[in-house]
């Protein structure tokens, strides 16, 4: 089978698209034949050694996490999914023509493949952060960087959880951040002013680590009600930086029921072929996504 695979640490011109052994489903675990997979800003920190010290890579090392596709093998021991389903889910090096997933659900009724592979992460990281900030129905969460993946996942949770929300994006995405219920202003000089006009603010999300932290905790007044996945230096404000995955299984079925009731969608900024993907890379680390980008095989 083909997949993309990179043999040392570094750009983007370390990928290729080589011949590799077909992944078999072991004990838990099912295999497909993959039509989609999820372009991830940890894909290419991963790619770049970022992760070496805390979750070292052999190499050479496949690609990518989150996928959807077809069922063609079920592992010992698992039940409630037969060959020839339709999945989305999370396992790894996805950007490949089979791969092995360790968590998955049902795609729901009318959602293209591509669709389905942008939700796995994306939804996992952002009913995780939602849950750590705390935020309650009837308050006010601010997103600064709000209309990527991940910030696309959240407003629209928050929203149907009775949350109201205030995103931050470029002047492109304002429009975009109305569409999903927030209420939106655009980042740079003069953000926080903007935001204090909007209203009060009890909790906020860190999306684009773009260094606010101390703004953000600012307009909150509250060091532990705000969380950050994108910039380190959180802890320095007293601010916790959410970095652990949690449930992906729950996480999926959330998405499924979300998709189903029409309470989340999120589309896709652009599609590109395994030979791609180095070019796929290059434009998620440029960090201006509305929704996803992904990998279609
Ligand atoms: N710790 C974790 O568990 C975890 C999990 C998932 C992701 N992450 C990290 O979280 C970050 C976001 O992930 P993602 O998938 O949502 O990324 P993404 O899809 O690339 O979206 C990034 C968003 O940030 C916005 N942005 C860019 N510069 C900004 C600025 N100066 N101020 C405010 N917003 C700005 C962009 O908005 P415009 O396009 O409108 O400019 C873009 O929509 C990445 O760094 C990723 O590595 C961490």
């Amino acid at each position: 089978m083909k997949r993309v695979s990179f043999a040392e640490f570094g750009g983007p011109d370390v990928l290729h698209l080589v011949d590799a052994e077909e992944p078999h489903a072991g004990p838990g675990r099912i295999r497909i034949a993959v039509r989609a997979a999820g372009v991830n800003a940890v894909d290419w920190r991963i790619r770049e050694g970022q992760f070496q010290q805390v979750h070292p890579v052999e190499l050479p090392a496949g690609v990518g996490q989150d996928a959807a596709g077809v069922v063609d093998e079920v592992g010992e021991g698992v039940e409630g999914v037969a060959v020839g389903d339709h999945v989305f889910g999370d396992g790894s090096s996805t950007y490949a023509e089979f791969a092995v997933l360790s968590a998955w659900a049902r795609m729901p009724e009318g959602l293209t493949f591509e669709e389905a592979a942008g939700y796995p992460s994306v939804v996992e990281t952002a009913l995780r952060i939602i849950d750590q900030v705390g935020v309650a129905p009837g308050q006010t969460l601010l997103v600064s960087g709000a209309s990527g993946g991940v910030g696309s996942a959240v407003l629209q949770i928050a929203r149907d959880r009775g949350v109201a929300v205030i995103g931050t994006g470029g002047a492109a995405n304002q429009d975009y951040l109305r569409s999903l219920g927030a209420v939106a202003t655009t980042y740079g000089e003069g953000w926080v002013e903007r935001v204090r006009q909007s209203g009060r603010v009890d909790a906020a999300l860190d999306l684009a680590g773009s260094g606010v932290i101390r703004e953000l905790v600012e307009l909150v007044g509250d060091p532990q009600r705000v969380v950050s996945i994108a910039d380190i230096g959180a802890s320095e404000f007293g601010v916790r930086f959410s970095g652990v995955a949690g449930s992906m299984p729950e996480a999926l079925a959330e998405a499924a029921d979300l998709i189903s009731r029409g309470k989340l969608h999120i589309p896709i900024e652009k599609s590109y072929s395994l030979a791609e993907a180095a070019a796929a890379h290059i434009d998620s680390r440029a960090g201006h996504t509305r929704g996803r980008r992904v990998m279609v095989i």
